[in-house]
């Protein structure tokens, strides 16, 4: 039934969200809370306040996009709620809640893998014009998730590369903050990195033409930190800075356009590179990988930003799909904090 709708709840990190979607794709409602300002004044995610800011947040979400969408729970096709991987405590408020719901109304629940709701946001009927096809490689970049997937069906993926360190979101904070700028730092250096000259400091490129598409970016973040170190004063001044956030940029997007081009040689028959993550925000990482695709005479889709950083739009979506090959959860499964796809 195209009609039939799903409550997806999001709650893996710092983002609290609530969506309602028809299976046929259109969008009924959807809600996002972010929890930057709770979470700033630490430089980083504290798993604490996170989980206690989605328990405040996220019924009150559920009942609005319910409310929205001009539905009752009752009439809900299923729930669907990011289970894993993630900050356990998070995970722990959203699938509850979803149990609950799913309870009261006798709906099936769905315990949704966060990595595949990122991966299958391509699919959304709408988005992409003609539709993505399976298979296609899921580069994922963000400040939790740094990997590339071959996504051959719902339900079938196979993880080509992963980070060996910091994932690339951050990678970009650890820069930022090295350069003075406030948490999550990503944003405010490619904004700096607009006045800079990226060829001034020599940077490296972390496994650049190595086999396979691992990545690492320790290496790099450190760089800058000697880089500054050796500024005479030891301190940046603000052409230093915008040189140093353009010279790091530009060496993050090309290592991830390397090792994207190189997972796309390991999937032979890919109809697409498909980037999801808050990374994939960076006009500059955008352009290497539009450029990294086209060598293999494939498309870069990018979901438009609200859909490539957390949402829920993605875990109702993900929860449709697994609904209409009959894949449900009991009421007793247990949030993963780690759960591989
Ligand atoms: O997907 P996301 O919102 O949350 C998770 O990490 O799950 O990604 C956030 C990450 C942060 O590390 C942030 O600094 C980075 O994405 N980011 C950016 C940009 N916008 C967000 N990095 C570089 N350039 C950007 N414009
Ligand atoms: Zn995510």
């Amino acid at each position: 039934d195209p009609k039939a709708a799903v409550l997806g709840l999001e709650s893996s990190c710092d983002e609290t969200a609530a969506a309602v979607l028809r299976a046929d794709g259109t969008i009924l409602a959807e809600a996002v809370l972010s929890q930057l300002r709770e979470h700033s004044l630490y430089g980083g995610v504290v798993p604490e306040i996170a989980a206690r800011a989605h328990l405040e947040h996220l019924p009150r979400l559920a009942a609005q996009v319910i409310a929205e969408a001009g539905l009752g729970f009752a009439d809900l096709a299923g729930i669907a709620a990011t289970s894993g991987p993630g900050l356990i405590g998070g995970l722990i408020v959203g699938a509850s809640l979803g149990k609950g719901i799913a309870l009261a109304h006798r709906l099936p629940f769905v315990a949704v893998n966060h990595l595949e709701a990122h991966a299958l946001t391509a699919t959304l009927p709408g988005l992409v014009p003609g539709g993505a096809r399976f298979p296609y490689l899921l580069l994922l970049i963000s400040g939790g998730h740094c990997q590339c997937v071959a996504v051959e069906a719902v339900g079938r993926y196979r993880r080509l590369g992963t980070t060996l360190d910091d994932a690339v979101g951050e990678a970009f904070d650890k820069a930022a903050k090295l350069l003075g700028l406030p948490w999550p730092g990503g944003p405010a250096l490619e904004r700096l990195a607009a006045a800079g000259d990226a060829a001034r400091f020599a940077l490296p490129r972390p496994l650049l033409g190595r086999p396979g598409c691992d990545f690492s970016f320790s290496g790099l973040k450190t760089a800058v930190a000697n880089a500054v170190a050796r500024l005479p004063g030891g301190a940046p001044t603000e052409t230093d800075k915008a040189d140093l956030a353009a010279g790091f940029q530009a060496a993050a997007a090309a290592v991830l356009a390397d090792r994207a081009g190189h997972a796309l040689a390991m999937l032979p028959g890919a109809t697409a590179l498909v980037v999801a993550g808050g990374v994939a925000a960076n006009a500059a990482v955008r352009h290497a990988l539009g450029a990294a695709a086209a060598r293999h005479g494939l498309p870069l889709v990018a979901p438009p930003l609200r859909l490539c950083t957390d949402n829920a739009v993605m875990v109702a979506w993900a929860g449709l799909e697994r609904l209409r090959l009959g894949l449900t959860d009991a009421l007793g499964h247990a949030p993963r904090p780690r759960w591989p796809l």
